[in-house]
């Protein structure tokens, strides 16, 4: 089949869906320039992951994780949602039973107005008393290292699901109710290399979904999904999606 013919099937299942899940990775910030995590220019290239986004690297050295942190929400201050995001917030509202998760923290979908969300790997612009446990807002950048709780005076760390930590119970029920009663699960820019969301595209295709992969190159999932098509998500998605 010609490309344009796949196109044309996809769009024409996502009309007649009742119930469409969509699944994201790093990819989708891609092209409003936030840096993935693997590959060529991927931020695990320069920096260890168990040296700041670990536990044990908090509790070792809350102050360089912060400093990390901080970096990160300077960088992404300064980026908006690209055209995938927003035509993902545009299938929302036209789908009849819609359901979006994400391993992003960057809160780009949240931005672009998708509400019917998961942020399975936490959420950069939160923060986390040690202490109180209490989830709050936090925006400020650069913001104060180390920043304090204002009821309690506990360390703050990131609202982030680091490695080595479990995912929030809420997060991954909505998850799998949302992947095991999709007719159609598109998985876009993820590498696959992270579970327990790499796993995502067997789950839903066990229940029975269509699963379309959109990403820059090949991944695990390529060889399980309905159909893969290799291109940057900010032209595959509104394509797809128009
Ligand atoms: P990765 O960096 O592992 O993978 C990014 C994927 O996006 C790769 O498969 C690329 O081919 C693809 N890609 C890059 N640019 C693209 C573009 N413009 N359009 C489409 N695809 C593109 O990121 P994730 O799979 O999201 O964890 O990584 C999973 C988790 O690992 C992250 O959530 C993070 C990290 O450690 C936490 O932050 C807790």
């Amino acid at each position: 089949m010609n490309i344009e013919n796949t196109f044309a099937e996809i769009r024409a299942r996502i009309a007649q869906a009742k119930s469409i899940t969509v699944l994201t990775g790093a990819g989708i910030s891609a092209d409003s320039g936030v840096p993935t995590f693997r590959g060529a220019e991927g931020l695990w290239k320069n920096f260890r992951p168990e040296e700041l986004a670990s536990p044990e690297a908090f509790e070792r050295d809350p102050m360089l994780v912060w400093q990390w942190y901080n970096w990160r929400r300077e960088l992404l201050a300064t980026k908006s949602p690209n055209p995938g995001h927003h035509a993902l917030a545009e299938l929302e509202q036209r789908a009849k039973n819609f359901w979006l998760i994400t391993q992003n923290v960057d809160g780009l979908h949240a931005a672009a107005g998708i509400q019917k969300l998961s942020e399975i790997h936490g959420n950069i612009w939160k923060v986390r008393c040690t202490s109180c446990r209490i989830v709050t807002d936090n925006h400020d950048v650069p913001i104060e290292i180390l920043p304090y709780c204002p009821s309690c005076q506990g360390l703050l760390r990131p609202h982030i699901v680091w490695f080595g930590e479990s995912l929030n119970p809420e997060d991954l029920r909505n998850s799998y109710d949302a992947l095991q009663s999709c007719e159609i699960l598109i998985i876009i820019g993820t590498s696959g290399a992270v579970y327990p969301a790499a796993s995502f595209g067997s789950v839903a295709k066990d229940h029975g979904a269509y699963v379309i992969e959109l990403n820059l190159d090949p991944t695990p999932n390529s060889d399980l999904v309905d159909v893969a098509i290799q291109g940057r998500a900010k032209d595959l998605v509104p394509r797809l999606l128009s």
